[in-house]
C-alpha cells in the first residue's frame, strides 16, 4: 500500500499550488458531468457530491465517514449543505492540516485499520479516490490484490450496521492494460509503455483493480451492490478542467512553480512529477482505455 511518505509525495508536494488552483476544498477525483459538458467543472463536482449523498441517503444529522478524504469537498458538501456530522481521513500530512485550518474534523489515519472503537459506527460511508493506493505493485506481484480489498470491505462491515450504505469510486485498468514488464521510462512518450511507468511514479505505492469486478467480488459477502457506472468520460474532461485550472494565473502560485526549479534539476522523481503534470497520464490511459474509472455504491447487507 502506499504509506504517508508516499502520500506526501503525491499530495503535500502540491498542497499549496492545488489550493490555490481548485480552491480551499477542491476535489481531486473525477467529477459527474454525465456526458454534459457544457457544465463547468464546479457544477459537475457538486452533481458527483449530490449523487453521492442521496445514493447513501444521507440526511441532517448522519454520521458519515469520508475515508481518503483530500481537501475535504465531500465533507463540506455534506456538512454545509446537509447538516450531517463527518470524520474524514487522509495519510497526507498537508491536506489534513488545510482541512483543520478550514474547520472540517479531518486527521491523519489509515483508512484501512479503523475499528469501530475508534470512531464508533456510521450512518455512511465514502472512499472517494483512495482504493487506488490501497495495493501496491509488490503486494499484487505476489497474488495479495484481492486479499488487500477483502480485508478492507470486511473493514468496513465492522463500521456499517446493516442496510446502511457505502460509495467507493476508483480507477480501474480496462482492457487495453500492457503487461507490467513492458512499462518502460525510456519508451517513446506517447506509448502506453512510458505513460503506465510514469503513472507508477505519480502514485508510489499504488496499484489498480483489473476492473469494478475484482472490487465487487471481494466486497462479498458483507455487501450487495446498489449500482455502477462508468466515469471515464467524465474523467478525461475533469482532468482537461484541471489543466487549465493548474496553469492559470497567480502570482504566488507562479512564485511557488518557480521556487520548485532548483528541486526539478537535483531530484529524479521529482522531474517525474513535472513531467507528469505536463503530460496528464491519468488523461491518456482514459483515453486510450487502459484505465476506466467506477462509481459503485454498496449496501451492508
Ligand atoms: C485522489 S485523492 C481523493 C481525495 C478526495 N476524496 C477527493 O475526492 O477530492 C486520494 C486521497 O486518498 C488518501 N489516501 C490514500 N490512501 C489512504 C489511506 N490508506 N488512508 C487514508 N487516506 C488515504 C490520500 O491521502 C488522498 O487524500
Amino acid at each position: 500500500m502506499a504509506d504517508k511518505k508516499d502520500l506526501d509525495f503525491t499530495y503535500t508536494t502540491i498542497d499549496q499550488i492545488f489550493r490555490l488552483s481548485m480552491g480551499e476544498t477542491g476535489d481531486y477525483s473525477g467529477a459527474k458531468y454525465d456526458g454534459d459538458f457544457s457544465m463547468t467543472l464546479e457544477e459537475a463536482q457538486k452533481a458527483k457530491h449530490k449523487f453521492i449523498a442521496d445514493s447513501l441517503l444521507i440526511k441532517k444529522g448522519s454520521k458519515v465517514l469520508d475515508m481518503a478524504c483530500g481537501w475535504a469537498p465531500f465533507t463540506r458538501y455534506i456538512v454545509k449543505e446537509r447538516g450531517a456530522s463527518s470524520i474524514g481521513l487522509t495519510l497526507s500530512r498537508g491536506q489534513a492540516e488545510a482541512c483543520q485550518k478550514n474547520g472540517f474534523n479531518v486527521v491523519v489515519k489509515d483508512c484501512r485499520n479503523v475499528k469501530p472503537e475508534d470512531f464508533g459506527t456510521f450512518d455512511a460511508i465514502t472512499c472517494i479516490g483512495g482504493l487506488e493506493h490501497f495495493c501496491s505493485v509488490e503486494e499484487w506481484q505476489e497474488g495479495k490484490q484481492e486479499k488487500v480489498y477483502g480485508d478492507f470491505f470486511r473493514t468496513l462491515s465492522e463500521l456499517l450496521p446493516s442496510g446502511k450504505r457505502f460509495y467507493m469510486q476508483t480507477m480501474t485498468f480496462s482492457k487495453n492494460m500492457i503487461p507490467f514488464n513492458e512499462l518502460d521510462l525510456n519508451a517513446g512518450k506517447e506509448s502506453t509503455a512510458y505513460i503506465m511507468a510514469l503513472m507508477v511514479k505519480q502514485f508510489p505505492g499504488s496499484w489498480l483493480p483489473y476492473g469494478p469486478e475484482m472490487v465487487i467480488s471481494s466486497s462479498q459477502p458483507y455487501f450487495k451492490l446498489i449500482s455502477q457506472s462508468s466515469g471515464r468520460l467524465d474523467y478525461i474532461e475533469t482532468i482537461a478542467q484541471w489543466r487549465k485550472k493548474f496553469r492559470k494565473f497567480n502570482l504566488k502560485k507562479y512564485w511557488l512553480y518557480f521556487s520548485l526549479i532548483p528541486r526539478y534539476f537535483t531530484d529524479k522523481e521529482f522531474r517525474h512529477l513535472v513531467a507528469i503534470f505536463k503530460l496528464s497520464p491519468n488523461r491518456v490511459c482514459f483515453e486510450n482505455e487502459v484505465m476506466d474509472h467506477y462509481r459503485l455504491v454498496f449496501e451492508r447487507i
